[in-house]
């Protein structure tokens, strides 16, 4: 169990300086921890999927390079700093459209060339400090989830209260942005978190969180594995819904039908980020921009909704080299990734062998983004660890988001 009372993506003894992650291709079945090594092993774990979500693969990065540096000097290996970064450098390209990999490996790497000459070898002073530095990324996202968590909420707060709204609500979430997407309690989904523990009935509150519906989130279901488990652990009524039903699912909603026992209209669409740019257009999941669009379309004229479309990002998300999101690089998975079924043969809740099952026609075309961009027009607030953005005459002021 981690500090959050949740299950941990990531496990790392600093006395150690060992480092072990969750192996999110066996969720929900089996909690498996794998051991990180180094660099390489990083590398093939984060390209597996096997530990995913933009800020936990950072900071298993940044621990990953630690343990590479801890290695060479516990083992006497002659390790040149030049051939050190060199293998940074490496670890970025495992994915590219999250920052944050990029964000802590360059900075690490800046680190390394300020203080030192980069033609000595590895020795006690730089594994300090990319300890150092390690650990506070970990510690910070941390922290951070807990007040996005808040700001989030006041926002939700903020929004129902002008709207006079009053009952019970429900949000949609889509991929996963929970613990197992970070150090600890999460983006989006610390959002619903925090919302559903300090928006209560019982205390009183003129409106709170009666249900929340993830998204599957096709083709690596991140929705299904793992937003489910994850709901389930924390005991948040919620109902799982294919990425093709959100449309129908707020109409059905808002003419006051039911989905199953459940009426309570959706009020918020929250969802992480990958990437987050100068004007606010937002790389997450691919699926999040149907959601905007579809966010949008109840908000038009001929639906009236009052529905809001929430970011839920940390600083270490925010790239403000870019401009527009046109800027952003989606990462392409492999086609099997569509063509395929991964899980597990499971009897009586024990898991015999992992399955891959075929789901299309063998030799066809193929195209799987990971990731698809949001524009900015379709976003109503941004909610970092430092406060909620929202724009001003139809633009985000992100400037000051040093
Ligand atoms: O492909 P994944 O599972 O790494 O995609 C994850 C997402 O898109 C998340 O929404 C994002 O990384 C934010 S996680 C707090």
């Amino acid at each position: 169990m981690g500090a959050t009372g949740a299950l941990e993506a990531i496990k790392f003894d600093k006395d150690a300086i060992r480092l072990e992650i969750l192996d999110q291709l066996c969720i929900p079945y089996q909690t498996k921890y794998v051991r990180i090594n180094g660099i390489e092993d990083a590398y093939q774990a984060i390209k597996k999927m096997q530990v995913r979500g933009a800020p936990a693969i950072a900071i298993v990065g940044a621990f990953a390079i630690l343990v590479e540096a801890s290695e060479a000097i516990k083992q006497k290996r002659c390790l040149y700093l030049t051939e050190f970064l060199k293998s940074i450098e490496y670890l970025i390209t495992s994915r590219p459209t999250a920052v944050n990999l990029s964000k802590a490996c360059n900075e690490i790497t800046e680190m390394i060339s300020n203080r030192f000459d980069t033609k000595q070898q590895i020795d006690l002073n730089v594994l300090n400090d990319i300890k150092n530095y390690a650990i506070s990324l970990y510690e910070d996202d941390l922290r951070n989830n807990y007040s996005i968590g808040e700001n989030g909420v006041n926002y939700i707060k903020k929004t129902l209260k002008e709207e006079n709204f009053r009952g019970p609500f429900s949000i949609i979430t889509i991929c996963n942005t929970g613990s197992l997407a970070t150090s600890g309690h999460g983006t989006a989904l610390g959002i619903v978190r925090t919302a559903f523990s300090d928006l209560s009935k019982d205390a009183g509150e003129d409106f709170w969180v009666d249900h929340v519906y993830p998204c599957e989130t096709r083709p690596y279901n991140q929705g299904s594995r793992l937003t489910t488990f994850e709901l389930k652990f924390e005991k948040i009524p919620f109902t799982l819904i294919c990425d093709n039903m959100v449309a129908s699912l707020l109409r059905t909603l808002k003419k006051g039908k039911s989905v199953g026992k459940e009426t309570a209209p959706v009020k918020f669409i929250i969802a992480g980020a990958d990437r987050v740019v100068f004007n606010g257009d937002t790389a997450n999941k691919i699926g999040t921009f149907q959601l905007a669009a579809i966010a949008n379309h109840f908000n038009s004229l001929a639906e009236k909704s009052n529905l809001k479309f929430m970011i839920a990002a940390p600083r270490t998300t925010v790239d403000l080299s870019l401009k527009t999101g046109e800027e952003i690089v989606i990462e392409q998975r492999p086609a099997r990734e569509l063509t395929t079924v991964k899980g597990p043969l499971v009897e009586n809740d024990k898991v015999l062998e992992q399955k891959t099952v075929s789901i299309a026609t063998p030799d066809i075309n193929v195209w799987n983004p990971a990731f698809d961009v949001t524009p900015h027009e379709l976003i109503d607030a941004i909610v970092t660890e430092e406060k909620t953005y929202e724009k001003v005459d139809g633009k985000f002021k992100l400037h000051d988001f040093k």
